[in-house]
């Protein structure tokens, strides 16, 4: 049984291992084209919270906001909370426009001009909840 047990362990670090290397190489092979990111609005289990609630996207990506579970939700860029803290931004990127069927979808194209850095949003609705994300533009 010890024996499974340490195996088990072996392959699992193993295992991690690739996984680790093959992210890496995720990371740093650069992309030609755009990508395009789903964030479900509300978990799958039901929790008042953005699906991921971080994500690193370039500039020139996609996010398709997709309402999930307990609606209504709407997505909300905090204009204090971007690096150009530009009001102007965070409304483009927004959608105010609450969402009450779940299977509803936005989408927020990122500006190739965006600022790098860290962006909040929240929806507004559940915000005291804790529904909020990050999305980090790289440069
Ligand atoms: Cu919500």
């Amino acid at each position: 049984m010890k024996s499974i047990l340490a195996n088990l362990r072996r392959f699992t670090l193993a295992a991690l291992t690739v996984v680790v290397i093959f992210s890496s190489f995720a990371v740093f092979t650069p992309t030609a084209s755009a990508e395009t990111y789903t964030i479900k609005l509300g978990s799958d289990k039901g929790l008042l919270a953005f699906e991921p609630k971080k994500l690193t996207v370039k500039p020139g990506d996609t996010i398709e906001w997709k309402n999930n579970k307990v609606p209504p939700h709407n997505v909300v860029f905090d204009p204090a909370k971007n690096p150009a803290k530009s009001a102007d931004l965070a409304k483009s990127l927004s959608h105010k426009k609450l969402l009450m069927s779940p299977g509803q979808t936005e989408t927020t194209v990122i500006p190739v001009d965006a600022t790098p850095g860290e962006y909040t949003f929240y929806c507004e609705p559940h915000r005291g909840a804790g529904m909020v994300g990050k999305l980090i533009v790289e440069g």
